[in-house]
């Protein structure tokens, strides 16, 4: 099948931080596993970490770092159009105009909006509120079919799917309806300190996360400190026993399993072999990509080709759907 013919697919993730085991066994494994079945577009999207404070040098070299990784963990140029947000201004662009039919109230129900700005204090960027707008204008860009995203992003993905119907009715058919694509395993993959909170590479307390760049004595000693429970048995409950079931999820997203399975297999060991079990599993599943993105770090070059050649590909596609939508709102195209 060519790529014409494949559904399309796009998702994003940030380089604000790197990666953490929740977007790896959330979002990236599956994106690898996708890209030969998908005609894929995977962005790395820079201006939506603009939309809480960041240092310029660390960004530009996070930018980098997360590139490299995505390649790192698997996804190829050939088989997937791999590239950065703010290389490819219509992004920008469509937001603007899907700002001018998004509603205020649409917006202030977004829970992500609404933790994250308490976390940022009163100086709350316009931007951080608009985010999803940008984000579903990175989708609708690509007329995808399908987003594949961890369970975090589901209110996101609904905003889209409302704003790009809006559209459609009142400019006649103009965008693909898009679908989130959740894992089995792994949608939300949560805080090994807090567990009843999700795993974030923002976290200030860096127990809370394994960091995909993490050293193997450093995921061991991570999961040896991770928080679980006064009682003693390995069963699966998210309610009762949120460190556990967290503990049994990782491991059965590290060794391509399934929950079920990796409660049978663990349920005869004590915590404290339980967590060196899922830390090994987790050591091992991480190895090969961090050899590679060793050695892909050395070259910039070829980063920066790559890099050079994916905004290229996204482009030719997000201008044509960024001029329909300008001249279905009364825009007159440049020449
Ligand atoms: P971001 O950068 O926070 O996360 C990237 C992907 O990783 C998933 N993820 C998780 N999955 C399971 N458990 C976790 N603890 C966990 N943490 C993160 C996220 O669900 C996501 O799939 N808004 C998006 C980026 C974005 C985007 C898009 C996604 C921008 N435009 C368009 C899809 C389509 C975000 O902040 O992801």
């Amino acid at each position: 099948m060519n790529n014409t013919e494949k559904k399309v697919m796009f998702s994003g993730i940030q380089p604000s931080g790197d990666f953490t085991i929740g977007n790896y066994f959330g979002a990236i494994k599956n994106w690898v596993k996708l890209q030969y079945e998908f005609n894929c577009y995977f962005c790395i999207v820079d201006l939506h970490a603009l939309t809480v404070p960041q240092e310029p040098a660390v960004l530009r070299g996070k930018t980098m770092e997360c590139y490299a990784m995505l390649l790192a963990a698997g996804l190829t140029p050939d088989n997937t159009t791999l590239f950065v947000q703010s290389h490819v201004p219509a992004h920008s662009e469509l937001a603007w105009l899907l700002n001018c039919g998004t509603y205020m109230g649409e917006l202030s129900r977004m829970t992500q909006y609404k933790d994250k700005s308490v976390k940022q204090g009163e100086n709350i960027r316009v931007a951080l509120f608009d985010y999803p707008v940008l984000m579903a204008a990175d989708i609708l860009l690509y007329q995808a079919h399908y987003v594949p995203v961890g369970d975090d992003q589901r209110q996101h993905i609904e905003l889209c799917r409302d704003v790009a119907s809006r559209f459609n009715n009142m400019y006649s058919d103009t965008f693909t309806i898009p679908e989130g694509y959740y894992p089995k395993t792994g949608a939300r993959i949560m805080s090994l300190s807090e567990p009843t909170n999700k795993m974030s590479k923002s976290d200030s307390n860096e127990n809370g996360y394994i960091s995909l760049k993490d050293k193997p004595e450093v995921i061991m000693r991570k999961f040896k400190r991770a928080v679980t429970d006064s009682d003693a048995s390995v069963i699966y409950d998210e309610d009762k026993k949120p460190g556990i079931s967290n503990l049994l999820q990782i491991y059965a997203s590290a060794t391509d399993s399934t929950i079920q399975k990796a409660e049978q297999e663990c349920r005869a060991l004590s915590y404290a072999d339980l967590k060196i079990r899922v830390a090994e599993a987790v050591i091992e599943s991480l190895k090969p990509i961090q050899s590679e993105f060793e050695y892909l770090m050395k070259d910039k070059k070829l980063l920066e080709e790559y890099m050079q050649k994916g905004a290229q590909r996204a482009e030719a596609t997000a201008v044509k759907t960024l001029n329909k939508v300008q001249k279905k709102v009364g825009l007159i195209l440049r020449k």
